[in-house]
């Protein structure tokens, strides 16, 4: 079976070419024959950047067919858990009936989440847009016989929220990827370089439908692990994307053509190497929405890891899986709303901060204000009645608790007249000013933030 229609013969895409087209056409057609530069690895320029590394919060969105089962998406076949034709079955339930995507973007916007990305296409193969490149997809082959991903993407570029599209290098479906399930392989890539260059060239178009269609702020590439950075042709991928939209940034899942780290689920104890970074994480144990999976984390818990992240200097993309029929979980509409509230009562110390003191100042994250004057301690409520603070050489020009207009007055403890290492600054936050998951305390200072590194006594 032949899945691959070359862009250049579909004659109703060619007559509509647009320069984007173009572009696609020479490098997906073209730039293999005359080269790449072999270097092009993840750069990422900080002026691209710049709306990431302030945006903080992102939504992630895993809805497929995996939903109406309640599998887990696309290993629930490849680790043999579920046969694959039954597997693929559950395509036949996905009617998307009360799928409402302003709803979804409002929800969206109401969580104070700057950026949402969607799964396009998850390892499973199946397509929520009407891809032309081959059949699998919702608008073909579900009930729902409605191309998906277009109304979300509609609805979310009528909101200030920057756009990803999430999408599976993995395709574990479609007749020529080589991985099928877990101990079984259809041929080996580096055996049958034709069929592992009608694979490329069927994914490459995909993604030139996505480009296309969507020209998202973000591309979101799953699965690169499976096949290295040349097999996959990542600088060609990176290339072809960044010269139809320069500014896009790419995820770190693309053998080391992405622009910013994504450790997943597991919380980072010291700061990821690269200089952007988001941590993915779902709202309970999986991506997808799972019937059998009621082991939320409460909003005390999102919101600390939240505000872990970004003390560190990160983002969080926090995960949601709607049901088949297109409603999301109560569950996570609650922690989507009250991570709405908390953050629309702290913005100043989220949106556009840089992270915060290293260890050891303060138990607990913090953030700076992008001049490094203002200093924004993160507390809980066990920990409200006393908050302390080492090492910090700044004079405090004024001290309140974020969003409640009610100031706090420092008491320094333990300063030596004659030594020059700082006293400890100790704050409560009264009861009545106190948020019932994490309170800010925001610090003027009188200068960008100095702390006293030393180990205490003459040091
Ligand atoms: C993993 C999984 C995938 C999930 C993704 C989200 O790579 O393969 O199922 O979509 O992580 O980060």
């Amino acid at each position: 079976m032949i899945h691959f229609t070359p862009i250049s013969t579909n004659s109703k895409v060619k007559t509509k070419h647009s320069l984007n087209d173009i572009y696609w056409i020479i490098s997906l057609f073209v730039l293999p024959f005359i080269g790449l530069p072999t270097q092009l690895k993840a750069q990422a320029d900080t002026s691209k950047m710049a709306w990431f590394a302030d945006a903080k919060l992102g939504i992630f969105i895993h809805w497929g067919i995996y939903a109406v089962d309640g599998t887990s998406e696309s290993w629930a076949f490849h680790n043999k858990q579920v046969p694959y034709p039954k597997y693929m079955k559950q395509i036949e339930g996905f009617k998307a009936e009360k799928y409402d995507p302003t709803y979804w973007a409002n929800l969206i916007e109401q969580s104070g989440a700057r950026y949402t990305v969607i799964t396009a296409k998850h390892h499973d193969g199946v397509a929520l847009w009407d891809t032309k490149m081959n059949t699998l997809s919702i608008p073909k082959k579900s009930p729902a016989k409605k191309d998906v991903l277009t109304p979300f993407v509609e609805a979310i570029r009528k909101k200030d929220i920057k756009l990803g599209i999430y999408y599976s290098l993995i395709d574990w479906s479609h007749p020529n990827y080589p991985q099928f399930l877990k101990d079984s392989v259809r041929y080996k890539a580096t055996e049958d370089t034709l069929r592992w260059n009608r694979f490329r060239q069927f994914y490459q178009g995909q993604l030139a439908e996505l480009n296309k269609a969507y020209k998202p702020d973000l591309y979101w590439f799953d699965g690169d692990w499976e096949h290295s950075a040349q097999e996959w042709q990542a600088a060609k991928v990176r290339a072809s994307i960044l010269a139809s939209k320069p500014n896009t940034i790419i995820n770190g899942r693309l053998q080391g053509y992405g622009d910013y780290e994504t450790p997943e689920q597991n919380f980072p104890v010291s700061r990821p190497n690269l200089k952007y970074w988001e941590l993915c994480m779902t709202t309970n144990d999986n991506w997808g929405y799972r019937q059998s999976d009621h082991n939320f984390k409460t909003p005390y818990q999102i919101i600390s890891i939240f505000a872990d992240c970004i003390g560190m200097g990160g983002n969080l993309l926090l995960d949601i899986g709607p049901k088949a029929d297109g409603t999301i979980p109560d569950e996570q509409v609650n922690i989507l709303t009250e991570l709405g509230a908390w953050t629309k009562q702290h913005q100043e110390a989220i949106f556009g901060s840089i992270a915060g003191m290293p260890q050891g100042h303060f138990y607990g994250p913090s953030t700076l204000s992008k001049d490094s004057t203002c200093l924004y301690l993160f507390v809980s409520q066990t920990a409200a009645n006393n908050v302390y603070l080492k090492g910090l050489n700044n004079k405090i020009v004024s001290a309140e608790v974020l969003g409640t207009g009610i100031s706090l007055e420092p008491k320094i403890v333990g300063k030596i007249s004659w030594s020059h290492v700082p006293g400890l600054v100790y704050f409560e936050v009264p009861a009545a000013a106190q948020n019932k998951y994490i309170s800010v305390i925001k610090l003027k200072l009188d200068k960008p933030l100095s702390l006293y590194r030393g180990k205490g006594g003459f040091d």
